[in-house]
């Protein structure tokens, strides 16, 4: 029987991709042309790490730090890639050069990639390699940087750090965007996961901080090791803000000063509430001069690398 609801548009060969450059199966192709097989397990199973570096006015920031945690992922899947930490490094330099992008959102992934014989032996696959460059872009849009984000605790858990080692950088994002829908529906804009103990860990594509009595409180355990999270502890240093990384209550969330998220794709951003509670401040004193000192940062030469040209 034909159902009523609007369906969302199918993507076909006519859907936009954003401009951009991508760097697959050993040659440069633009957006709408980087394609992987469907029998790769990157896409059948979600087997694979990746990482993603931003570009700013021609400067990579932190870009070791990204290639450390990249290879680190790659070494504890049992993957390995087509080129060495220098061949990796100059690579990223040519996709973002002929990109042609001042500022960008530069993604590197390895899948586990296909066996030319459908085998069910991760061991039989040869493991694919894609970079791409495209557009810098923000986990919230310019009014939430302004205001704060408005934040819902997701009544699903984050998928428990035993089974799938969130220190690796994963695509297993299912939990995230159930928990995404779940904080629509409930009126807000973006979700927090607690773990099974019911301690705070991250959110899609973003680590949590709560700043309470005046010290930074960021998860100890259950959460990506942001390459921002450690860029916000280093600032929290710099500027003496004692910090305290140790498991994050719901108690401590919803009673502190101010919050914060952090990420690649947007730097040190406020939360200005926590299932429809204000919190006192967004974004509060400690959470703007901290953003402040963060995009400071990217003129230093010590944390940022000039784009290479071709
Ligand atoms: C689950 C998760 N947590 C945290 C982060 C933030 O990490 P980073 O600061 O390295 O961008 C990300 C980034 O995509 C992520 O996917």
């Amino acid at each position: 029987m034909p159902d009523s609801q609007p369906h969302p548009p199918l993507a076909g060969p006519e859907t936009q991709f954003p401009p951009g450059v991508a760097w697959i199966d050993g040659r440069f192709v633009p957006m709408s042309e980087a394609k992987i097989p469907i029998l790769d397990w990157g896409f059948l199973r979600s087997d694979a790490t990746y990482d993603v570096v931003s570009v700013w006015k021609n400067h990579f920031f932190r870009l070791d730090k990204h290639l450390d945690r990249f290879l680190a992922s790659v070494a504890k899947l049992r993957m390995s890639l087509p080129f060495d930490r220098t061949g990796l490094e100059t690579l990223l330099h040519e996709t973002v050069t002929r990109s042609g992008l001042e500022d960008a959102y530069v993604e590197m992934i390895c899948t586990r990639g296909h066996s030319p014989t459908f085998s069910r032996d991760p061991r039989d696959a040869v493991n694919r390699f894609i970079a791409f460059a495209i557009p810098f872009g923000w986990i919230a849009d310019e009014t939430q940087r302004d205001r704060g984000l408005r934040m819902i605790v997701a009544s699903v858990p984050r998928i428990p750090a035993a089974s799938v080692d969130p220190t690796i950088k994963n695509y297993h994002w299912l939990d995230m965007v159930r928990g995404l829908y779940e904080a629509y529906d409930r009126g807000g804009e973006n979700v927090l996961l607690k773990d099974l103990d019911g301690f705070l860990t991250e959110g899609p594509g973003f680590n949590l901080f709560a700043v309470k009595d005046g010290s930074v409180h960021t998860p100890d355990r259950g959460v990506l090791e942001g390459i921002t999270r450690g860029t916000a502890l280093e600032l929290c240093a710099e500027l003496k803000i004692p910090t305290r990384i140790e498991p994050l209550s719901m108690e401590t969330l919803t009673t502190a000063e101010e919050a914060f998220v952090t990420s690649t794709a947007g730097g040190i951003m406020a939360i200005a509430s926590v299932d429809g509670q204000a919190l006192p401040a967004s974004p509060g004193p400690i959470t703007r001069r901290l953003g402040e000192l963060y995009w400071a940062k990217h003129q230093d030469p010590a944390w940022t690398t000039p784009v290479r040209s071709l």
